[in-house]
Order: structure tokens, then sequence, then C-alpha cells
């Protein structure tokens, strides 16, 4: 990626204007979490061409290879800290909407913050913040796009959920393009979160996302349910109906749809 091209066609007024790049880095996270402590301002950017310890949620690693858009942006919103989750819905909405609208593919968001091409994860966000006095001091937005990543590179148990942009499009993407429509997006919806709220987001986000209204099974904290998913609460957690109607809700987890069950088994009915 270069730095040049990605400056030279961005349309932003704030939303990746600091840019910090760097061929390797530990994780963006890690240095924009710096960067912010020191004081820069909203919007400014972390950007590697490979991280050496990518992080994922829940402390996954997250394999960060050449050929990926690995970035952070730091974010200075005016919310309580158990808000901070609507930073990552409103990424969520700005990503799925750029890879709909350059490549008009069928991205979707999956609860919380997965994004995905044909059920198969193509990015990532890692939502980090620091606090004083219940208040949000900053909040460092991680995104982590395999665009040009070839498959093979990814460990053997993955390589079936997994894919990049490259694979789905089935050409190279011009990454700095791709940062620039992101980040315009990122900064229209973060302005929109900033005016108007939080409603239009989630209503957008709720019409982009492949979990709600599906039967899923929910791999939370320490146990393992299956139900449906009914909703999403005003504080981003997934309300889930198990088969017995009991309500159950989620602050986290990974969900997993069960797309191929069938409904009833066609031989045994027709006779
Ligand atoms: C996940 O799906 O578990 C979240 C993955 C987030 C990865 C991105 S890549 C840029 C930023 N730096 C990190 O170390 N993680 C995030």
């Amino acid at each position: 990626m270069k730095l040049e091209r990605i400056r030279d066609g961005l349309k932003t007024d704030f939303m990746g204007r600091e840019i910090h790049y760097f061929k390797r880095v530990t994780s963006t996270n890690d240095l924009a979490k710096e960067l912010a402590s020191k004081g820069v301002g909203e919007g400014a950017m972390v950007i590697a061409e490979e991280q050496t310890s990518g992080r994922g949620r829940q402390g996954r690693r997250w394999i960060s290879s050449k050929g990926g858009i690995w970035f952070s942006v730091v974010l200075r919103p005016k919310i309580s800290p158990r808000e901070a989750y609507k930073l990552t819905f409103l990424t969520a909405v700005s990503v799925v909407k750029t890879i709909r609208e350059m490549f008009r593919l069928d991205a979707r968001i999956k609860w919380p913050n997965d994004i995905l091409i044909n059920y198969k994860k193509v990015c990532g966000i890692l939502t980090e913040m620091n606090t004083s006095n219940n208040l949000i001091d900053f909040v460092v937005v991680g995104v982590g796009i395999n665009a040009n990543i070839d498959l093979t590179s990814f460990p053997e148990q993955l390589r079936g959920t997994v894919t990049s942009l490259r694979e789905e499009v089935k050409r190279e993407v011009i990454c700095e393009e791709f940062l620039q429509f992101l980040l315009g997006l990122l900064e229209q919806y973060y302005n929109m979160f900033v005016m108007e709220g939080f409603c239009v987001i989630l209503e957008e986000w709720k019409t982009l996302n492949c979990v709600l209204g599906g039967d899923i099974e929910v791999i939370s904290l320490d146990e393992t349910v299956q139900g449906r998913a009914v909703d999403i609460d005003r504080d981003g957690a997934l309300i889930v109906r198990l088969g017995n109607g009991t309500i159950r809700r989620f602050v986290v987890g990974d969900v997993s749809l069960r797309k191929f069950e069938p409904f009833f088994d066609l031989d045994t009915s027709a006779r």
C-alpha cells in the first residue's frame, strides 16, 4: 500500500487525515492506543502492512500477513463506556456497505461484529478503550480486512470459514481505494451517530445482518445454547429464544448459523 495513494483520493474531513503508516507493527491497536494517550486527534489512523501480534476478540490471535488491510482509528465520542459497542456497530455497517458498493457482493454482519461473504469471514473489528471517571477518554477501533490474502496462508482448520476479497471478486483489489471508500463511510456514519443518535444506525445494522430471525448456536463464556436470534437490545446484546421458550441475553459470544438444517425430512413426509 502506498501512503500517497491513500492520501491523494481521500475526501474525508478528519477520518484518516492523520496517518501513521508502518511496514510492520505488533498490533495497530497498540500503537493507536499509545498515540491516543499522547493526545492525537479524532480520526488519527495507524495502518500497517503486517502485524506480528494482531489481536482478535477474546484474546484470540489475528493472522495479519502482507496483502491485508490492518488499521486502527482513534475516536473520542462523548458517550459512556457501556455505549462503546455502538462504534463497533457503525464500523461494521461501514465495512459491509463498502464491500457491497465497491464489489456488488452480498456481505453481511454476524453478531457481534464479524463481516461475512458467503458465510465466510472476511473482516473482524476489535474496539478497545480508555476511560476516566466513567467517561470515554478514547476509543480505538481496529479493523482487519482479508483483502489480497491467499487462503492457503490460513491454518487448515480455518480454511472453510474464512475468505478474502480477492478470493471473492477473483482479482486483486486496490487496497488504497477500498480504504478511502471505507474511511468516507466511517466518517459519515460517525457524524450521523454524533448528531442523530444510534437508532438509525441500529436499524441499518439490522438490515445488513445475517443472524436475526435465524436458528443459531451461541457459545458464550461457559455454556453453549441453541435457539432463535430474536433481537439486539439497546446495549448491543443478542436476545435468543431457546426451544423451551426461555429468553436469554448474551453480551459476549460466538454465533454459528444453523443454515444447513432441513426443516423436515421430505422422504418421510411424502409417504
Ligand atoms: C475479531 O474478529 O476477532 C477482531 C479482529 C480485529 C483485527 C484488527 S487488525 C487491525 C487491528 N489490530 C489488531 O491487533 N486487531 C485489529
